[in-house]
């Protein structure tokens, strides 16, 4: 986190109508890696240490709000009459309670764009501050196929006019120099710049990009920076859009984790949380998905086919294959984890294991304490959820039921196949099973007796 040398406001724009995600929810709350992707562009900005923060809605307010609490402010724009009108609607959150008008930088983003760098804004910012004093600083970008981008007419990085697609000519078109739609403004000129943009052009909106071409008419120079990692500009407008974008967050944060000294034995099928947190020497085997929330400590071994999610993993431990470990789940140091088992709420102390089959929920599993396969905490009657609390070293028999809330002692022995509802002393062996009826050479004579019936009646 660097401040810039201004101060500096931030404009985020999400009033667009994102009807090709066909979705209830808001575009900018899809999640990529887990958070939305409007959090993704935030995180980033937040490192500029922005003083303002101004995101301009249309509908889905109510969730914007929601989602973003206090962090931003809320601009609405109704109806939307485009990029130039969306900014507008900023003016009176960014003036501030004196109504005073923001006399710092902005930075304007689009919430659907939510993988701009932090470097890219900063050096738009610095452009801004270039001795030029460009009136305005747009990103540009030149990708493969220009589509149906605006354009952007420059010369030794001097911008000559802005055009959008449906307004240029074929000249224009064959450009390839493509507005992202980001830009950076000094706050004292923006908006009033903003008030000279009409609406003459072929989609009756008030175009942002039109600024550059008022500032242009005042003799003022409008800067373009250019990134060459079009994938940092990439809107999202799709549920395809969303995917592509997962995969390529997906795709960096492997390269990440195995330059951190993480081993992906097939990187292309594990699945990290924007927040995933990995050790040294971490292995993870194939098919592996981290939900939000997960720490994963040095020394760490994740077999194929497990599900991690807001799990602590301290060092040593070793997960799966075919484990699920849901909040609150923590392996403390060499615990132990194997197939089909899933741990919600519940730790494992110093190398406690659950080797096969088992459920723990709201547990907590003594050092040293062996659970053997197909244990079951029965943690929830249907209304309210009990803890079971299990000493160290303690040994739980196969097949058992821990009926909670209920404490197994340090030490203590409970037999395999035992429903235990009443705790455990230390040291005890809690055996709760029907007396065994034992008939040596039954079977037999039950065999014989049964063989000679069949023989009378044929
Ligand atoms: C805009 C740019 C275009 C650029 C392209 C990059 C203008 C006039 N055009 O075009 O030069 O190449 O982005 O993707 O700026 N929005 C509002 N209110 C509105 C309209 C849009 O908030 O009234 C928001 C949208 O939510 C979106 C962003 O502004 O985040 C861009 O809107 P969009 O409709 O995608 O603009 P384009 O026409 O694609
Ligand atoms: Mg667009």
């Amino acid at each position: 986190m660097t401040e810039t040398a201004s101060p500096l406001a931030l404009v985020v724009l999400a009033a667009g109508k994102g009807t090709r995600m066909k979705s209830d929810l808001h575009k900018v709350l899809h999640p990529i890696a887990g958070r939305p992707m409007l959090m993704h562009l935030m995180a980033s900005a937040d490192a500029l240490v922005p003083q303002r923060k101004v995101v301009v809605v249309g509908a889905g307010r109510e969730q914007l709000a929601a989602a973003l609490g206090d962090s931003a402010e809320l601009a609405v724009q109704d109806p939307q009459l485009g990029t130039g009108h969306a900014v507008q609607q900023a003016e009176g959150a960014l003036s501030g309670p004196d109504g005073a008008g923001f006399s710092g930088d902005v930075l304007i983003l689009y919430g659907d764009v939510p993988f701009v760098r932090t470097e890219t804004m900063r050096a738009m910012l610095e452009r801004l501050h270039g001795p030029d004093n460009p009136a305005v600083v747009v990103l540009a970008f030149e990708p493969e196929n220009a589509l149906q981008y605006g354009r952007v007419i420059a010369e030794d990085g001097a911008i000559k006019k802005m055009v959008e697609h449906k307004d240029a000519t074929e000249a224009e078109r064959a450009c390839r120099l493509c507005n992202s739609g980001l830009m950076a403004v000094r706050g004292d000129q923006l908006f009033k710049l903003l008030a000279r943009v009409g609406n003459d052009n072929a989609q009756g909106e008030y175009y942002l990009t039109d600024i550059v071409n008022v500032a242009n008419g005042d003799g003022r120079v409008c800067a373009v920076v250019v990134t060459d990692d079009a994938d940092e500009v990439a809107g999202i407008n799709s549920r395809a859009e969303l995917a592509e974008a997962e995969a390529r967050w997906q795709h960096k944060r492997r390269l990440q984790a195995m330059a951190d000294g993480a081993s992906l034995v097939a990187p292309e099928t594990v699945w990290f949380a924007w927040d995933t947190k990995l050790g040294r020497d971490v292995t993870v085997e194939q098919n592996v998905v981290f939900g939000p929330g997960v720490t994963v400590a040095d020394n760490v071994v994740i077999h194929a086919f497990c599900h991690i999610e807001g799990a602590r993993l301290e060092s040593g431990a070793s997960v799966g294959p075919f484990a699920r470990l849901r909040p609150g789940a923590v392996l403390e140091e060499k615990a132990r984890v194997g197939n089909f088992v899933e741990v919600k709420n519940a730790v494992l102390h110093a190398g406690a294991k659950a080797n096969h089959l088992t459920y723990l929920g709201d547990a907590d599993v003594g050092a040293g304490a062996n659970i053997g396969a197909g244990t079951i905490t029965c943690n929830y009657d249907g209304y309210f959820k009990y803890r079971t609390v299990i000493g160290e070293r303690a040994f739980i028999g196969s097949n058992s039921a821990l009926i909670a809330p209920v404490k197994v002692g340090a030490d203590a022995i409970v037999a395999a196949g035992s429903a235990v509802s009443r705790d455990v002393a230390d040291g005890e062996l809690r055996l709760v099973r029907g007396e065994q009826l034992v008939k040596p050479g039954w079977a037999d004579r039950f065999h014989d007796a049964m063989k000679r019936k069949k023989v009378e009646r044929k």
